[in-house]
């Protein structure tokens, strides 16, 4: 295959000039790429609980209680910063329990432990079900 190209000063100065323009946004460029490896390295993570071992079964409703017994909390993002230490709470079966507390107390936490976004690091955490 033949290719034939005439080029005139005009083109050329097209290329270039556009070149210049895009050069204030090279910072840009590798800011979305930093950002964009965060991201890929956080979707190949595998997640410690996995959802899919055990039984299948889901229940319905849960009729027994909620206890946190002698819980010890970080998240995995700060390990260090301890949420709950010894943290106790037993939620009756059947009763509506308000969680008080200032803002950054761990209200959300208990609630996010309940739904096992996370586990403890010590202690037990029981949801007893009755299928
Ligand atoms: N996903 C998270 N990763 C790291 N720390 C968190 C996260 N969520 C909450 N925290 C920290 O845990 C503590 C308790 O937060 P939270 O349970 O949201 O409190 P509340 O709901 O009582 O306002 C706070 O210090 C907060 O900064
Ligand atoms: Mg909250």
């Amino acid at each position: 295959m033949i290719c034939v190209c005439i080029c005139g000063g005009g083109w050329e100065w097209g290329i270039y000039s556009s070149l210049g323009q895009s050069t204030p946004n090279l910072a840009a460029f590798a800011k979305a790429k930093a950002a964009a490896y965060n991201v890929f390295k956080m979707m190949e993570l595998k997640p410690v609980i996995n959802a899919n071992i055990g039984t299948q079964e889901v229940p319905t409703s849960i009729q027994g209680n909620i206890e946190f017994s002698h819980v010890e909390f970080s998240y995995p993002s700060r390990p260090d910063v301890l949420i709950f230490k010894d943290f106790s709470l037993t939620i009756p079966a059947g009763k509506t329990v308000a969680i008080v507390g200032g803002s950054g107390s761990g209200k959300s936490t208990v609630v996010s432990l309940i739904e096992r976004f996370y586990d403890p690091n010590a202690g037990v955490l029981i949801i007893f079900v009755v299928l």
